[in-house]
């Protein structure tokens, strides 16, 4: 699943009424705290707040966190520092954080962050409105008590994308792998799977409004299991793919993040059966040497990786991979690094987020080994990961041209208005001349030329 790429994200959805309040939602972080923002808005405004576009407006200013890396939680203090402005006076907006953050840090953020009034964990949104109530009445208030249960499977959550085509879908939260660099099992508790039957009831409400893109998220979502032995249901990841796809034939069905360890051969199989469940797939690699995978305890070699991709590649040779890579773990060599970028080479993967190895407080990494990579030495390496994921990126367009996708039509492309954008089911950004199309339609587009991050093309009667 992406990290800390997602902009902020906020709207205006109610008429001004005096007894309301004014709720400012900002988020940071993956997809999944994108989806969690919605579930946020929507305990609220069953409440008496409604959602506003500015900060400066705000009564209540809820942030949403990210502590994946050093840097994200960089981000979000200098964005508290500029927030101060607001506190100045005794009646200035709620200031409260929610999120990762909020877990990893409990109440020491009140300590570290003076203007902070309010902190809830990932499992306690339905306690906000009290958390917000008492914190109105001026006290510092916190919640970050971790559930087992909790997936807000009941709540319609809000929705905040801006181009009312595609919706996130959360299908179960939380981590059990315990990979050896990551804060997500200790910021988001024990794994647990959401009732098949409320992720259907959401697919319908979405669809019943125009979206046609639904990806599925979770930190391990192939790990997805329901079983209800009183109502003989017995449900894995694949089986619920195959119920929406065939429920729901004209939306496609996108999910995030794979693990290697749950690509099984029946997941593979099913994706290459229904043409709605799109062939764009992100099976997060993090390092190409077994050594080091095995320190990061990934549960899975460089060759069983390979494995993966060949499986896929050989039932759906349409598809593109994607990836995510960690430079400069633990112990990882020159020799361990070279194994990364031959890995990448006969992967040949389509697209890849790239990261420096970023020590986090309280994971079994920073507990036993040491962060001995030197930071230029983390930066060249990650440079040359950059620099061979363009070539191969830019490879993977190039094959592009000449050929017709259907796209769906997302909105305007965001360089010019004329333009429409879109995504191929392989997840490549598209950009065409709008002609008559509309957002959530399928068109044809016919590929005529490529940059390393675009398709561009012209649309085609098919
Ligand atoms: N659950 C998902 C995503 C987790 S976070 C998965 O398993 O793929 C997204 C990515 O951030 C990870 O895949 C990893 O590449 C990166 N990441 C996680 N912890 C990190 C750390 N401590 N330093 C640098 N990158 C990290
Ligand atoms: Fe983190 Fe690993 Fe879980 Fe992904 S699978 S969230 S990297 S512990
Ligand atoms: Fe997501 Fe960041 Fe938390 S990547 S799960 S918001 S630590």
């Amino acid at each position: 699943m992406p990290s800390d790429k997602t902009e902020i994200s906020s709207v205006d959805i109610a008429s001004q009424t005096p007894d309301k309040q004014r709720l400012y939602i900002e988020t940071y972080g993956c997809q999944m705290n994108v989806s969690d923002s919605e579930v946020v808005a929507a305990i609220l405004q069953q409440q008496k707040y409604y959602l506003v576009r500015e900060s400066s407006m705000a009564d209540v200013i809820l942030i949403n966190t990210c502590s994946i890396r050093e840097n994200a939680e960089q981000k979000i203090r200098h964005r508290l520092a500029a927030l101060k402005k607001y506190k100045k006076n005794s009646n200035g907006p709620v200031i409260g954080i929610i999120g990762c953050m909020a877990e990893r840090l409990k109440e020491k953020i009140f300590e570290e962050e003076r203007i902070v009034d309010l902190i809830a964990g990932p499992d306690s949104y339905r306690d906000l409105p009290r958390l917000i109530h008492e914190a109105e009445r001026g006290e510092k208030t916190a919640n970050t008590i971790l559930s087992f249960e909790e997936t807000y499977a009941d709540i319609s959550p809000v929705r905040l994308d801006e181009n009312g085509v595609c919706a996130f879908i959360s299908i179960m939260r939380g981590c059990n792998n315990l990979c050896a660099y990551c804060v997500v099992p200790y910021t988001r508790g024990r794994e647990r799977s959401r009732d098949p039957q409320s992720i259907l009831r959401e697919a319908e409400e979405v669809y019943s409004i125009g979206y046609r893109e639904i990806t599925l998220l979770g930190q391990n979502v192939n790990s997805y299991s329901w079983i209800d032995d009183k109502n003989d249901v017995d449900i894995d990841f694949p089986g619920l793919l195959a119920l929406l796809a065939g429920k729901f034939p004209d939306v496609r069905i996108r999910f995030s993040t794979s693990h290697p360890k749950d690509m099984s051969e029946k997941l593979i199989k099913t994706i290459s059966s229904y043409h709605n469940i799109c062939k764009g797939i992100h099976l997060p690699l993090q390092s190409g040497s077994t050594e080091v995978l095995n320190r990061m305890k990934r549960k899975y070699t460089a060759d069983e990786y390979m494995d993966r991709i060949k499986a896929i590649r050989k039932y759906i040779p349409e598809a593109a991979v994607s990836t995510d890579i960690i430079a400069g773990f633990c112990g990882e060599t020159e020799d361990d690094h070279q194994q990364t970028l031959d890995l990448m080479k006969k992967a040949e993967f389509d697209f890849a987020y790239m990261f420096k190895y970023s020590e986090r407080p309280g994971t079994l990494a920073a507990r036993k080994y040491t962060d001995d990579v030197p930071d230029d030495v983390k930066t060249k390496r990650l440079n040359e990961i950059i620099t061979l994921q363009n070539i191969l990126s830019l490879h993977s367009k190039k094959k592009d041209p000449g050929k017709i996708f259907e796209v769906l039509v997302e909105g305007p492309s965001k360089k010019s208005g004329e333009n429409y954008m879109g995504r191929t089911s392989q997840n490549k950004v598209v950009v065409f001349p709008a002609e008559d199309s509309k957002p959530g339609q399928y068109v044809h587009v016919k590929i005529e030329k490529c940059t390393s991050a675009t398709l561009i093309g012209r649309i085609v009667k098919k």
